[in-house]
């Protein structure tokens, strides 16, 4: 099948995934990466069926589980996010051809409270492994959480603050720091769109710069243009693919906005908490640096007088 557009490290086909992937090699793509539709009945541009039985939809999803395993090279990482309801039968079909590494729950509200039912409130994101260790990980260290008024941190660390590392804390299971996607200029994108700073860290955990990323359910393209902007090889598939096109001719908004994601991960404390911290006049940790290097336009570290880390 011929790509409906590409760029120099990429390239998006239009159609269905299961016949797209039949196309490509065994064991080439380093990370792979799926977010289906969840089978809950949504209309979609392209007209797909999302009302299947719940036999019928496990079933459709073992057949594109079972084409991206073929594809993925040894060593190479898979993720999945669906909601819990359908993660739970796809990991125990996953248990049987891969890895398993983490259960990710990633804390979005995604549906009203129902009654006599608990309040929905994280999707799953599988991460599995083809063979016994990834090839590539590198997580994301994440700034501390601060109080949105005075910069102070919201955690106890036991009286080990000073002794924070200054390139942030460790990533855990728990992802609660990843915004439903509300950029002013993403207002009219497709609902279903995941957020850059998901698929941003997803793609730096998992893979290095020139490997091969791959998505069969492009929707609006998040994981292309995370793959695309972070130097990494890419192939997809969508039944529709007009808006990945549109989006990747106009750049410049999702440039911006990796650049303000990239300088607030691996830093303990991000721009706005320092300024804050220095408005409410909360001293700071005994060493600290702003995304990988001292930041000598923060007024707070001339003030305080801390020592910096080169
Ligand atoms: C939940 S959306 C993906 C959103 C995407 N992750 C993003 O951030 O924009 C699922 C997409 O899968 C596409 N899709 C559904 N069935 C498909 C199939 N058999 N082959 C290719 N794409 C399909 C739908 O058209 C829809 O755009």
């Amino acid at each position: 099948m011929k790509p409906v557009f590409q760029t120099a490290l990429g390239q998006i086909h239009e159609g269905d995934c299961l016949e797209v992937m039949r196309g490509m090699s065994d064991e080439t793509v380093d990370l792979a990466f799926a977010d289906p539709p969840f089978n809950l009945g949504k209309d979609y541009s392209s007209g797909i069926n999302d009302n299947l039985s719940d036999e019928a939809y496990v079933s459709w999803c073992h057949r594109w589980l079972n084409e991206m395993v073929r594809v993925l090279k040894p060593g190479g990482s898979l993720f999945v996010w669906n909601i819990p309801k359908w993660n739970v039968h796809l990991a125990a079909h996953l248990n049987s051809h891969m890895t398993f590494r983490h259960w990710i729950s990633v804390d979005i509200k995604y549906s009203l409270p129902i009654r006599g039912r608990l309040y929905p409130s994280h999707y799953s994101l599988l991460y599995y492994v083809k063979g016994s260790k990834p090839s590539s990980f590198h997580p994301d260290r994440i700034p501390t959480p601060c109080c949105r008024h005075c910069g102070g941190e919201l955690r106890d660390y036991g009286g080990y603050k000073d002794k924070m590392n200054p390139l942030g804390v460790n990533l855990s299971d728990v992802w609660t720091d990843i915004p439903p996607v509300r950029h002013a200029k993403y207002k009219k994108r497709d609902a279903n769109a995941l957020s850059l700073k998901l698929m941003d860290r997803i793609v730096n955990m998992a893979s290095d710069p020139g490997d091969l990323v791959f998505d069969p359910f492009g929707g609006s393209g998040t994981t292309y243009i995370a793959a695309e902007l972070n130097g990494r090889r890419w192939v997809g598939s969508e039944l529709d693919c007009q808006t990945i096109i549109a989006r990747f001719k106009d750049l410049d908004g999702d440039k911006i906005h990796l650049e303000d994601i990239h300088k607030n991960k691996n830093v303990l404390f991000t721009k706005a908490d320092l300024l804050h911290r220095k408005k409410s006049g909360i001293p700071l940790p005994s060493a600290y640096r702003v995304n990988g290097e001292v930041d000598d336009e923060c007024a707070c570290n001339t003030d305080t007088g801390v020592a910096a880390i080169a």
